[in-house]
């Protein structure tokens, strides 16, 4: 992607790819759409996508693959052990990332099972920036708990800051002052902070961070699943990165950190997992895990053909026409919106676009799930199909007391070279339509209403007939058109 200048003087985001294979997608009617939503139970995640017009849930295991990455699946070695292609793929990492041991998984919840059963002790806390959903759930599983120390300014909507992402300082020597430091399972920095809107973290604070876990021997574990994003915004936010390579810029970050591990749904837009160590004995008690959870330790729960195409991909993610499409496709959705007055985190980060919903629904309030009831209506209102990443996203407390989410965001993923600027430009569309009609939307409360990761599987209802309304009000004002 390159924002290339049109004579209007106006910078278009002008995508350096062409596309060679298609699959069709299909426009209901908003009146299919609203039923479509509603055998869901107004979750997103239960949407078939038959009815899905462009799918915006994630950017896990749905980006664009590269020529070179089908092409590499055609050479798999497919063995249960001593693969060819593991050991290809070992190397690629190793040279990517600096780092001696490899340890593949099926994908990066995997990765964190393995992490913290090995880490993670009964009463111990973690660290981190903020957590993951999957990540928090794995921590507690195994007795832990955790501690998010973002900077105040990380959880502003709206700010200038250009890496939200970054850990408070003084918040972590606080934190290792009072737990103490036998109490630290480990410290973890997630690359392009996912909840929080794909914030990205500098350089100088992972500097920081390490040099403080170092001192105090304190291991730190990276979650570089949305590494290419932070990459790119390292790139061009940090004057002091603008003329370093890509690859230098990750061989820097590994060699801050003692463990990383990655979803290969993001990072190398293939399916898989792995994790990365330089400590042998580290390396050996997480590689008794392996074959007990994912398979032999030459395929790791993953298909070789995956592994090839991770393999190239993580390749293409040293190439910065590559990392840049989706940052730069978000900015311009995030722009397209702010234009219209959407409430929208700023700014942009990697990932996605992330509307705020306690703004957008400020008459809903937060324990009727302000943002699921955004992603319901933008289906209802486009057929587009994003993600409530607020209360909903959040597990009960063991008293039966609901958690509060910090930010109540509909999450609108941008996967990897999936989609072309006109149908952006429709999201965008249809989304300023609803914000015109916001007050329309109503909240949601669950009927069934699962334990662990409730918003996979949970079914809500609406608090009376505003769908029907909201579908009434779009056939109204859009006549014949879809
Ligand atoms: N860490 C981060 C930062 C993630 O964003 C994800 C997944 C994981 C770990 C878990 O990886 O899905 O391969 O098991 N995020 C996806 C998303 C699901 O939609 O944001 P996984």
């Amino acid at each position: 992607m390159n924002n290339v200048k049109f004579m209007s003087g106006e910078n278009i985001p002008l995508e350096m790819h062409k596309v060679r294979m298609v699959q069709k997608v299909n426009l209901l009617p908003v009146e299919d759409r609203l039923k479509a939503i509603e055998n869901a139970g107004f979750n997103t995640f239960l949407l078939q996508n038959r009815d899905v017009f462009m799918d915006m849930l994630t950017d896990s295991g749905v980006n664009a693959m590269s020529q070179n990455q089908y092409a590499a699946m055609m050479r798999a070695d497919d063995s249960y052990a001593g693969s060819e292609t593991y050991y290809r793929l070992e190397e690629v990492l190793q040279d990517v990332f600096g780092m001696k041991y490899f340890l593949p998984a099926h994908q990066g919840r995997a990765c964190e099972n393995i992490i913290a059963q090995t880490l993670v002790k009964p009463g111990q806390v973690t660290i981190m920036n903020y957590h993951f959903t999957t990540t928090k759930a794995h921590i507690t599983l195994n007795g832990g708990r955790v501690e998010e120390i973002l900077t105040d300014e990380g959880f502003k909507i709206k700010s200038d800051l250009p890496f939200k992402g970054d850990l408070d300082l003084d918040k972590l020597r606080e934190s290792i002052k009072r737990n103490g430091k036998e109490n630290i399972a480990f410290v973890r920095i997630e690359a392009g902070t996912n909840l929080i809107g794909g914030q990205p973290v500098s350089m100088e604070n992972m500097r920081q961070v390490s040099k403080i876990c170092r001192d105090e021997g304190i291991r730190l574990v990276y979650d570089a699943s949305l590494l290419g994003d932070n990459l790119y915004f390292i790139k061009v936010r940090d004057e002091a990165y603008k003329n370093v390579e890509i690859k230098e810029i990750t061989r820097e970050i590994a060699s801050l950190m003692d463990v990383v591990y990655f979803s290969a749904r993001k990072l190398g837009s293939a399916r898989g997992g792995g994790i990365l160590c330089s400590d042998e004995a580290l390396f050996l008690k997480m590689r008794e895990l392996v074959p007990l959870y994912e398979g032999f330790l030459t395929y790791g729960g993953m298909s070789v053909r995956e592994m090839e195409a991770l393999a190239v991909g993580l390749q293409e993610t040293m190439d910065f026409d590559v990392i840049n499409q989706t940052p730069i496709i978000v900015e311009a959705l995030c722009n397209e919106l702010l234009k219209n007055g959407v409430p929208v985190v700023t700014p942009p980060g990697g990932l996605g676009c992330h509307v705020d919903a306690m703004e957008f629904c400020d008459h809903i309030p937060q324990n009727l799930y302000p943002a699921g009831a955004l992603a319901a209506s933008i289906f209802i209102a486009s057929g587009v199909r994003c993600m409530e990443r607020g209360t909903m996203s959040e597990q009960r407390n063991e008293d039966g007391s609901e958690p509060l989410a910090e930010m109540e965001l509909a999450r609108i993923a941008v996967p990897r070279r999936v989609f072309t600027l006109s149908q952006v430009k429709y999201t965008a569309d249809r989304i300023n339509w609803l914000h015109q009609n916001r007050k329309l939307i109503g909240g949601l409360r669950f009927v069934e209403e699962p334990k662990m990761l409730r918003f996979f599987f949970g079914r809500l209802e609406p608090i009376g007939d505003w769908p029907q309304k909201l579908a009434k009000k779009f056939r109204a004002d859009f006549g014949e058109s879809l």
